[in-house]
């Protein structure tokens, strides 16, 4: 096998996210502007070139792909990717991949929640702000929040495991924080909180407005629940405890409060076929002149390892002092988080 891909501070990498499109049906307000302008769809890497990078990056060792977006499941032709991907699933700990997972809004999840099962899918983590009806409405910009219900529980009804997504948003979802919490232990799924970050060009008022700090969160926690850390880990940054009145698990994603990028594993890809190599930076590689020079895919192997070697220690984001810093004016939407 060859060698795999380490950065340049030792970190192995091996879980890759791929963001199939920057299109999504839904403009979450601290994701997206209203007007966004979308790539035109020429610049998009086809599916079959997707499949090629990824598969590349399969051979070069990652063991975890999760597909994002945009809102992933509204790419054209979407389970042909999947279905692609599904091949390089192998035994656990043989060559191949590990997990084949999505991050989606939920709203075409009914739709195509069988054939994901069938693909190999085992687990989706669905973004999810609010269970109140207007005030989905209202952070989504249009978003139905019984669409999504529907589509959660087509997933559990296909035999998938959901994580369900909250980004933590003072004086919008502060007073859910318990209402969240039931409803994730009455319907079975796990619960991962994360901190807002700086990202896209909303300014430094409101961003410092919204941000609710999960050490808040948790304290808030503590005073009811009975909370013991897990050691256990999911591949990604989220860092778990167990609700001992309860038995369920939750995740903090504490990008700022607690910075988690000494333990960073991932790369980011784009639909066009840019490689960032960490969320909070704009530096990034493109793969797709090395992909369309040459059907030999030693270039593009050679791509991959030249942009591993430049990973950055971390992202910059801070809000410390009353000010923003570490901003990245570049959508979230773009890498898919
Ligand atoms: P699992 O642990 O496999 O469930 O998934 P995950 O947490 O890696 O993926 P998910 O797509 O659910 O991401 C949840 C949130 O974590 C998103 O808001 C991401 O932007 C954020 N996130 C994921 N990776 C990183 C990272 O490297 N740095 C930062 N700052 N945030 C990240
Ligand atoms: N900060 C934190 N999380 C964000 N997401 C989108 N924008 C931001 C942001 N600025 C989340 C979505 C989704 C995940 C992929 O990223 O809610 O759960
Ligand atoms: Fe779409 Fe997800 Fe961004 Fe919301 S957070 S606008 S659902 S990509």
């Amino acid at each position: 096998p060859p060698m795999p891909l380490v950065d340049p501070f030792a970190r192995p990498i091996s879980y890759l996210r791929v963001s199939v499109t920057d299109r999504c049906d839904f403009r979450c307000t601290y994701c997206m502007s209203e007007h966004m302008q979308f790539l035109p769809k020429r610049d998009l890497l086809t599916l079959e070139e997707l499949d090629r990078l990824c598969s590349a990056f399969v051979g070069l060792g990652v063991r975890k792909l999760r597909v994002t977006g945009g809102e992933p499941l509204v790419r054209r032709n979407i389970m042909q990717f999947f279905r692609a991907m599904s091949r390089h699933l192998g035994q656990d700990g043989g060559p191949g991949l590990d997990e084949l997972t999505l991050t989606t809004n939920g709203s075409q999840l009914a739709r195509f929640a069988d054939e994901l099962a069938e693909c190999g899918v085992r687990r989706v983590n669905v973004s999810l702000d609010t269970l109140d009806v207007a005030r989905f409405a209202e952070i989504t910009r249009w978003g139905r929040l019984p669409q999504v219900l529907e589509g959660i529980a087509a997933a559990r009804a296909a035999g998938m495991r959901v994580k369900i997504n909250t980004v933590a948003l003072k004086g919008f979802n502060e007073d859910e924080l318990f209402p969240l919490l039931d409803w994730c232990a009455r319907e079975g799924h796990d619960l991962t909180f994360i901190e807002v970050m700086p990202m896209g060009e909303m300014g430094e008022e409101q961003r410092l407005d919204q941000y609710w700090p999960l050490t808040e969160l948790r304290r808030r926690l503590d005073e009811r629940l009975t909370l013991t850390p897990l050691t256990e880990r999911t591949g990604g940054p989220a860092r778990y405890v167990r609700i001992e009145e309860t038995g369920q698990k939750i995740g903090f994603i504490t990008p700022l409060s607690h910075n988690f990028c000494e333990s960073c594993n991932r790369v980011r890809l784009t639909c066009t076929g840019e490689l960032f190599m960490c969320l909070g930076q704009e530096d990034r590689a493109d793969l797709r002149a090395p992909l369309r020079d040459s059907p030999d895919d030693a270039l593009v192997r050679q791509a991959i390892r030249d942009a591993i070697a430049r990973k950055p220690k971390g992202h910059d984001f801070d809000y410390s002092r009353r000010q923003v810093s570490g901003q990245v004016s570049r959508h979230m939407s773009h890498t898919g988080g």
